[in-house]
């Protein structure tokens, strides 16, 4: 186990050239609400992160002054619409190093990993190939390479977590020297918090002749990335976790890659020509594009990358690694509430902005509960990662999960909640 960091426990709000308070003011849910006459500590960004005010605005301006549809309308309010669509893409691709030809909008991360499994899936993998995830992967990068593997009586393999919640690299190379069709990757576990070395791993796998698809989904809201550096060939994330609406998510893959993959849904907008019996397909993005597209919640996403952007990711992450270490600090190095155990790496520097931790004689259900009923939101259960729980030997964990308008305050009403769950279930 590493030592835990006590990097910047200070009690800043991180260097967003705005106060603290400033921020979290930009959030209606935190305006709107409080509990007992407190405010609610929201600490479960990583299931679903608040919406500032600049993304619901965006969305309410194309609603309220912009609507028409995109693409096919020759007026100017379809024009408008069209533009500010493409211009959310444009920015959202520049912001992580990508293309708009690369950057492809699906509902969430889980739709566009499954676009990769049935489309580049279903087109590479054959009976007897091996395609390699880790045991740290949520349910969405594991269960539609199931469902490609069964269809095409292709095998399964998974790169261990070792004791203190790194991937095994020496089990991936042995893996890998097996020559894989694909290597799929979590960039920061949702449970864990670790953040993977994923330019390390697309290197090896590349190597060995594996293509890398990366769940970038908790990396992206919490950590600098900039895709030219990881040199992936899919990387995919997902909206409503990084200050962006729900029913949008992105897909980023290599040009080459997606322009010899087939479509995954049909129908209008991702066609250039149909006949009775065949069509041909239109150019990237849009051929992965069938239908009318997400675009209120596309405007919203290019509107939460502006907003983000004009925090500093460098900032964010500096502002959120200071309160996992002062939360790792107080429950691990100078515990203040027997009988935790913290899940996964023990220093800020090697994780994204969460901490799952399991209370001996607790279950996290009762937990949560316990901790919600004083206006602390976390979340409790499996978090849709039952193969790494049966790695942990555990049902469940609890999660405390952070965002920018989180405050070391909250990090305290977190501690003082946990002293509650204790004595409220007598475990004292
Ligand atoms: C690591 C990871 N991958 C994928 C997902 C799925 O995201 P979505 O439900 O938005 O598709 C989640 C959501 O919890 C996640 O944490």
């Amino acid at each position: 186990m590493t030592a835990v960091s006590s990097q910047a426990s200070g009690r800043t709000s991180g260097g967003f050239g705005v106060s603290g308070e400033e921020v979290a003011a930009q959030f209606p849910v935190l305006r709107n609400r409080s509990f007992d006459g407190r405010p609610v500590v929201y600490l479960d960004s990583s299931a679903t992160s608040q919406t500032p005010d600049a993304v619901i605005d965006a969305m309410t301006s194309y609603y309220t002054q912009s609507r028409a549809s995109i693409h096919r309308g020759v007026y100017p309010l379809a024009a408008e619409a069209t533009d500010l669509y493409e211009g959310a893409r444009t920015r959202i691709a520049s912001w992580l190093g990508s293309s708009p030809q690369e950057t492809i909008f699906a509902a969430n991360a889980t739709a566009a990993i499954n676009m990769v499994a049935y489309t580049w899936g279903r087109q590479n993998v054959q009976r007897g190939d091996l395609v390699v995830l880790t045991e740290m992967e949520h349910h969405s990068n594991i269960v539609p390479w199931q469902l490609l593997c069964q269809d095409r009586e292709a095998e399964l393999a998974y790169v261990p977590v070792t004791s203190d919640g790194f991937l095994d690299m020496e089990a991936l190379d042995s893996l890998l020297a097996r020559g894989p069709r694909l290597v799929g990757v979590v960039h920061v576990s949702n449970v864990l918090g670790t953040v993977n070395p994923v330019a390390s791993i697309a290197r090896r796998a590349h190597a060995c002749g594996a293509v890398v698809l990366v769940d970038g989904t908790q990396a992206v809201p919490q950590l600098p990335v900039w895709l030219p550096e990881l040199d992936v060939d899919f990387y995919a994330w997902t909206g409503h976790k990084a200050y962006g609406p729900t029913g949008i998510g992105v897909l980023h893959g290599r040009r080459a890659l997606l322009e010899e993959m087939p479509p995954f849904i049909g129908g209008g907008h991702m066609i250039r020509t149909v006949a009775a019996n065949e069509s041909t397909w239109t150019d990237l993005p849009w051929k992965f594009e069938a239908g009318t597209s997400q675009i209120a919640e596309a405007i919203g996403l290019g509107a939460a990358v502006d907003w983000i952007q004009g925090l500093g990711m460098p900032s964010i992450r500096a502002h959120e690694q200071a309160l996992v270490a002062e939360l790792l600090e107080r429950l691990v190095s100078l515990p203040e509430v027997p009988g935790v155990t913290v899940q996964g790496p023990l220093a800020a520097a090697d994780r994204g902005a969460l901490v799952s931790f399991t209370l001996d004689g607790a279950h996290p259900h009762d937990i949560a509960d316990i901790l919600g009923s004083s206006g602390v939101c976390v979340r409790a259960g499996h978090h849709c990662a039952q193969p790494l729980m049966r790695r942990l030997g555990v049902p469940a964990t609890t999660r405390a999960s952070f965002a920018v308008h989180n405050s070391p305050g909250d990090v305290d009403r977190l501690v003082e909640g946990l002293g509650r769950v204790r004595s409220t279930l007598r475990l004292d």
